[in-house]
């Protein structure tokens, strides 16, 4: 659940750099609404961390400037980049929320309705990317986007 919360920080600040930098009031507004969707998802893992008896993340700080500087980038090269990469990002976030369902113990209903609508919404930020005019990123963007992920999910499950 730390890990998850660790993506939804990642999230937000992606979202907010981007909103930040596109030029574009449509598409600001399509950043913004998402963006408020990952602040619920901040806030559910948050709590259930908490009712577990646990913590988020020393290094929230630090995640969150490294993906709002990423999202600055991305926003910069272009808006159908910028989406390319929401698009990418949220189908990972998606397929780990999809695995993290699969391991959790069916005793575990909270953990599990929480984790079941964030994958959810996570797939329609996806779709919505794409219908907004995302581009589909070079395949070893999408690799870097993964082993990034992998250090940030693997560090995230211990400190
Ligand atoms: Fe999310
Ligand atoms: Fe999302």
């Amino acid at each position: 659940m730390r890990v998850n919360h660790v993506g939804e920080v990642c999230a937000q600040a992606l979202y907010q750099a981007q909103a930040l930098v596109t030029r574009d009031a449509q598409l600001r507004a399509h950043f913004e609404q998402a963006s408020r969707e990952e602040t619920d998802h901040l806030a559910w893992t948050q709590e259930r961390l908490k009712e577990l008896g646990s913590r988020v993340s020393l290094l929230n700080p630090l995640w969150y400037a490294g993906a709002f500087g990423i999202g600055l980038v991305a926003g910069r090269i272009g808006d159908a980049v910028s989406l390319g990469f929401v698009v990418e990002t949220e189908r990972q976030v998606e397929q780990h929320l999809a695995s993290h369902l699969d391991a959790l113990p069916a005793s575990d209903v909270r953990s599990k309705a929480i984790v079941s609508v964030m994958k959810d919404d996570e797939a329609r930020h996806a779709t919505n990317a794409e219908l907004a005019g995302a581009s589909t990123l070079p395949v070893p963007v999408r690799w870097a986007m993964r082993a990034a992920a992998k250090v940030m999910t693997t560090t995230a499950y211990y400190v």
